[in-house]
């Protein structure tokens, strides 16, 4: 019986010592004191053994407990210290976290603003539901002027305010203007106008929401040079160095004069080719701020005057990387906003 003992015994420490894993190391202790682990059935024969011999194996088997059981002890040591095999190698690279970063439109947002700034001109932000006053009527588009149906225009289910109006949710960036005209009052003002605008508009070119940047200067004998100078500065900003900007004559009502603002094509840099056709790309709208709006913002038009250009940044941010499909900036797939 003793070598019986011995053998069990002589058995469980080899198979404690090359265990890997916890879960080895329950899986042997089960298979050794479980039910009918082998210790267990073991104990169970001294009730077949002559009565002299049963406190000899009984303090073997004892004994031979008390080992295995500190064999385990050591072992499990041994595996959470990572012993053995699963040695932690102190030299081998780290796993990077993965960092994501600012979206496409927020990075362009930021760069517009540092571009600005640097000229003088400070972020403003005016509400995205306004007044229709503010965002037409104030604008030389009275009530019912066809002028408005090219802002193709949300308005929002409020109560009427008695002077201003319904309320929008704003489909331009102009909505600042006669704002902070009136909250300023004293020019010189130079104000960048960073917001979500809403059309109801879906193509390729055309988000229901969208941004618009609008920059406004107003002070005394402001003249179109000054407006052509400040969109040739951003076009070199932005687009790089050899970028130059146009004016066309195109007709806004809060403008006089108004523009078209283009810039030379990226890819033919103003030769004309098969992306641009004519050599330049449109940029967005620009003009002389009208009288009547240098007016409704509180200011004597005689004293005064001032340019204001109103841009998309969607559009903007697609003519330098040449997305051609800004809806792709608002379906939030990574394995394409990743990309920039
Ligand atoms: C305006 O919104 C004028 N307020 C711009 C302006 C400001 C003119 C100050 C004069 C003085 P327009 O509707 O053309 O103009 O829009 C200007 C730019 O906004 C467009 O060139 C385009 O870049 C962008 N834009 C307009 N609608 C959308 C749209 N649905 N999705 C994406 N971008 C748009």
């Amino acid at each position: 019986m003793l070598t019986q003992v011995q053998n069990v015994l002589e058995a469980a420490q080899e198979a404690i010592k090359t265990a890997s894993s916890q879960e080895q190391l329950e899986k042997n202790y089960i298979d050794l004191f479980g039910k009918k682990g082998k210790f267990t059935e073991l104990s169970k024969s001294i009730s077949k053994i002559p009565s002299e011999q049963k406190a000899e194996f009984g303090k073997s088997l004892n004994q031979a407990k008390q080992q295995i059981l500190a064999g385990f002890e050591k072992q499990k040591k041994e595996i959470l210290s990572g012993g053995g095999k699963q040695k932690i190698d102190i030299t081998a690279p780290g796993k990077r976290p993965q960092i994501g970063h600012l979206h496409l439109v927020s990075q362009a947002i930021d760069e517009i603003v540092d571009i600005f700034k640097r000229i003088g001109f400070s972020l403003k932000s005016y509400p995205e539901v306004d007044w229709d006053w503010y965002a037409f009527e104030s604008l030389n588009m009275p009530k019912d002027h066809p002028a408005r149906d090219e802002w193709e225009t949300f308005f929002v289910k409020s109560k009427r305010h008695a002077t201003l109006g319904n309320q929008v949710l704003t489909p331009h960036t102009s909505n600042g203007q006669v704002r902070e005209m009136k909250r300023v009052k004293n020019p010189p003002i130079r104000m960048l106008n960073i917001s979500r605008c809403y059309r109801r508009q879906v193509d390729v070119s055309h988000t229901p929401m969208f941004h618009q940047f609008e920059g406004m200067l107003i002070d005394k004998n402001v003249a179109i040079s000054n407006l052509k100078g400040t969109l040739d500065y951003f076009a070199r900003k932005f687009f790089g160095k050899e970028r130059k900007s146009r004016l066309r004559p195109h007709h806004f009502r809060f403008t006089e004069p108004s523009f078209e603002v283009d810039v030379t094509c990226g890819v033919c840099l103003g030769h004309g080719c098969r992306f641009c056709k004519s050599g330049w790309v449109e940029l967005g709208g620009a003009g002389m701020v009208h009288p009547n709006v240098i007016k409704a913002g509180g200011l004597d038009p005689k004293k005064y005057t001032g340019f204001a250009f109103g841009w998309g940044v969607e559009r903007t941010i697609a003519m330098r990387t040449e997305i051609g499909d800004i809806r792709l900036l608002f379906q939030n797939d990574i394995r394409f906003l990743e990309q920039f």
